[in-house]
């Protein structure tokens, strides 16, 4: 039974990209994120849940749990001392700590739109060296954590990806699976069908067709962290594409495309925005947003085959 630090020190003494200051700003994230699972799983109780009667930067109505998760990870990562930039979903603009350091770009709640009606959602995490707008493949960890029957971190390092369960008694992240692999292939598809019409790409139709011939089963939840899981567990592929009112679809580069990506990628699946590898996309905007196309090798292969081909 390793618990998350125990691993990071460990794994630090082969690694020596992990220094002393990433395990602390890691620890720190997911010790925040067990203070987001106890209001969670308590919203009802503590009059958390609804509308916060905010809009944010993204044009969306803010949740109360939006609100309270952005500011517990804020306020944990300011107390490290070791942050440099700060990038929320929930906050206009970079919030900048000092000129060097770790920066951390995160989706405090993922899937809001499920709080409500007790779905998973989750907690999406990005960290570079220094400055947040650099290209995904550059970073130097990336991150989730679900809250669904059980409280999930998935943790991707370059090169590996492990998977720690939250222990309710000890309350520590312990470790479940080291050097996670993505399966090759799934039966599994999840996109939200009701844009069919609008996609841009003739291409994606054709290929969403070619997977119904091949009698896969469609699974959205509308909760990215949820439908990336199940897809980095079961196989197959997630996509939010473009369509003709969001050309650039509709999911953020910085704190949850990027992550995801390098979670995907280094579990040995692919992620692209249709043009290009996703973890090419060199930032230009805080918020901007690009088409995610992610999931095991075969099916993200045939995809890109097929929006190649229109
Ligand atoms: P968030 O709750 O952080 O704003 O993200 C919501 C996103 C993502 O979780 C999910 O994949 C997508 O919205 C679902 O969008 P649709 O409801 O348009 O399908
Ligand atoms: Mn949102
Ligand atoms: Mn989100
Ligand atoms: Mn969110």
């Amino acid at each position: 039974m390793i618990p998350l630090i125990t691993y990071l020190f460990q794994k630090a003494v082969e690694n020596p990209l992990i220094d002393d200051d990433l395990v602390l700003i890691i620890g720190e994230i997911t010790s925040a994120t067990k203070t987001i699972a106890g209001k969670v799983r308590k919203a009802a109780l503590l009059d958390i849940l609804g509308s916060a009667e905010k809009v944010n930067v993204q044009g969306e109505v803010v949740q109360k749990l939006d609100e309270l998760a952005n500011s517990i990870i804020t306020d944990t990562l300011k107390c490290t001392g070791k942050a440099c930039m700060l990038a929320s979903e929930e906050v206009e603009d970079c919030l900048i700590l000092s000129d060097t350091g770790y920066s951390i770009a995160f989706d405090p709640l993922d899937g809001s739109s499920n709080i409500d009606v007790n779905v998973s959602i989750g907690t999406i995490f990005s960290i570079h060296k220094g400055d947040i707008k650099k290209p995904g493949k550059e970073q130097i960890a990336a991150g989730y954590v679900i809250y669904g029957p059980s409280t999930m971190l998935v943790l991707a390092l370059p090169g590996f990806v492990s998977v720690f369960i939250l222990d309710p008694e000890s309350g520590n992240f312990i470790l479940v699976e080291d050097n996670f692999k993505m399966p090759e292939k799934g039966k599994i598809y999840s996109i939200n069908e009701a844009n069919y019409n609008k996609w841009v790409d003739d291409g994606l139709r054709k290929f969403i067709d070619s997977l119904k011939e091949e009698k896969y089963t469609l699974r959205y939840v509308g909760s990215m962290v949820a439908d990336v899981h199940r897809t980095l567990f079961k196989g197959g592929i997630f996509i939010y594409p473009a369509d003709v009112k969001n050309r650039n679809g509709k999911l953020r580069l910085l704190y949850e495309a990027s992550p995801m990506a390098f979670i995907i990628e280094n579990a040995g699946g692919l992620a692209t925005t249709g043009e290009k590898p996703i973890l090419e996309v060199v930032p230009e905007k805080l918020h901007q947003r690009v088409p995610v196309i992610l999931g095991s090798k075969y099916e993200v292969g045939k995809c890109i085959e097929y929006l190649k081909n229109g």
